[in-house]
């Protein structure tokens, strides 16, 4: 058995900011940011939460894979800024959307989170444990931005995408996960829900900002990283790139993207991205894009898809799946 996506729904807040909004909090641009990042926008949160927006996603993606709530048996919720540690998002979506007989946990890998727990439900179907998995993406990422600092704060957005997975007779998936525990300096990340942060920030206690990274150490990392794990997960199920329908990757940086495509000697068209409207919204980047692709009708039965995540740990993950 193999988890085939019946559904897929995305929320993300009405309130947006801009390049320029941005140029008017720390000294930057428009055009720089644009140049360096791809990024245009980004949606911020206004009094919505992280297991709001997980909420809203899993009911818009409920509703178009016409599975009930009911028929959920595992609820696996990719986040690292949840509004609480617990109880877990995961299991306030659960309430939310009424999925009695699911139960359901968190899973905390940054920006891998989505995919990492995209692979963990095709283990689960494919092991026979579950038969219907939602698979939520979710971050509220400018509750852990210092917005006085330009390195960090531009590049990130809010926003949670879902995945409805049914198990099904089908090609097997093909993953691969990798870890690097002694390169986590270099992309640390501290809540700003941490009791007490504003006073420490006050008393000069914590020096560093609250998303610390070594940007150009996190691009070489990516651009090195994805297209090796790209070609294992390929090699895995005997298949080569040209097999490959499209590469939905974590958005990051459009300069990440494209420098995999050329290491891959693939044509960029095949690397759809939408970071120009959502800045980087961590675990919820690839959800959010695969709803985009479903809606605007470029996802065909059969199609094949790599997508892979990278980030924080340091961790990175892909999956070859048919659609
Ligand atoms: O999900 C994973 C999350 N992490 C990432 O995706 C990070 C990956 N890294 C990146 O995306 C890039 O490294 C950044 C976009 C963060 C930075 O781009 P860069 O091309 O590596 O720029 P840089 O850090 O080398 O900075 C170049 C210049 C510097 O000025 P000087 O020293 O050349 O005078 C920076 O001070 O640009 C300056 N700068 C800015 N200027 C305007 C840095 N940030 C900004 C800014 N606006 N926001």
């Amino acid at each position: 058995m193999v988890g085939k996506i019946c559904g897929t729904g995305s929320y993300v807040p009405a309130r947006v900011m801009d390049n320029d909004d941005l140029s008017r909090i720390v000294d930057t641009n428009d055009a720089w940011i644009r140049e360096r990042t791809g990024i245009g926008k980004r949606h911020i949160i206004d009094g919505e939460t992280t297991s709001y927006m997980a909420g809203q996603a899993a009911m818009r993606a409920l509703e178009r894979s016409g599975v009930k709530p009911d028929e959920i048996d595992m609820i696996l919720l990719a986040t690292s800024s949840s509004e609480t540690v617990y109880p877990c998002a995961a299991c306030e979506v659960q309430r939310m959307i009424g999925a009695t007989y699911a139960s359901g946990y968190d899973i905390n890998a940054a920006c891998t989170g989505f995919v990492l727990a995209f692979n963990a439900a095709q283990a689960y179907i494919s092991a026979g444990f579950c038969r219907t998995v939602l698979v939520i993406g979710a971050e509220s990422m400018s509750n852990m931005i210092d917005w006085t600092d330009r390195g960090t704060c531009i590049l990130f957005g809010d926003g949670a995408g879902a995945v409805v997975l049914r198990a099904e007779e089908g090609t097997p998936v093909s993953m691969a996960a990798h870890s690097d525990g002694e390169k986590g300096p270099a992309l640390t990340g501290l809540s700003r829900h941490r009791k007490g942060w504003e006073k420490e920030l006050e008393d000069g206690a914590v020096k560093e900002s609250f998303i610390h990274m070594d940007g150009q150490g996190v691009f070489k990392f990516a651009v090195r990283k994805v297209p090796e794990i790209i070609e294992e997960v390929l090699e895995k199920a005997d298949a080569s790139l040209d097999d490959i329908d499209y590469f939905v990757l974590h958005q990051a940086n459009r300069r990440i993207i494209e420098a995999v495509a050329k290491r891959l000697k693939t044509d960029i068209s095949k690397f759809p991205m939408n970071l120009e409207e959502y800045a980087n919204t961590s675990a919820a980047t690839v959800p959010i894009l695969l709803d985009e692709m479903d809606r605007s009708g470029m996802l065909k039965r059969g199609q094949k898809l790599m997508t892979a995540g990278f980030g924080a740990g340091l961790t990175w993950a892909a999956c070859l799946f048919e659609w």
